[in-house]
């Protein structure tokens, strides 16, 4: 009887620990995925600008924009804190704006 105990509890902890491993494996994927799928262009501003717009959603939302003005990518980033509360400092509006220009720009100020 105590032996039966033993062993149920043993195969508990096994099947808990198992689950935890794919579930481990399956978030890991979760969090990979957008960032694969839609790589951002090597440049100035590169990693600070990445640490503002992706938190919210994939970098495919920027993308999928096609290439834009200044006074259009400048537009968003203004839209994305004054609607969706964005935790991007004034200060650092014109280096996203530049980094967003220079690589999904359309070489045209307005
Ligand atoms: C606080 C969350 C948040 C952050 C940070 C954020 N966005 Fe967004 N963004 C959103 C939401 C919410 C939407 C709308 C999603 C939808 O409509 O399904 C959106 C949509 C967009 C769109 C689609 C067009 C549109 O006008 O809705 C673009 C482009 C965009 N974001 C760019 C950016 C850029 C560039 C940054 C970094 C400067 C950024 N976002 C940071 C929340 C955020």
């Amino acid at each position: 009887m105590r032996k039966q105990m033993v062993t149920a509890v043993i195969a508990a902890v096994l099947i808990t620990s198992l689950g935890a491993e794919e579930n481990k494996a399956e978030i890991q994927k979760g969090i990979k995925m957008p960032y694969m799928a839609f790589p951002m262009k090597q440049g100035k501003g590169m990693y600070s600008t990445k640490g503002k717009c992706n938190m919210c959603h994939s970098w495919g939302y920027v993308l999928n924009q096609g290439p834009q003005s200044k006074a259009f990518w400048r537009k968003k980033v203004i839209k994305m804190i004054d609607v969706f509360q964005a935790p991007i400092k004034n200060e650092d509006i014109d280096e996203v704006v530049e980094y967003l220009y220079k690589n999904y720009g359309n070489g045209k100020e307005n």
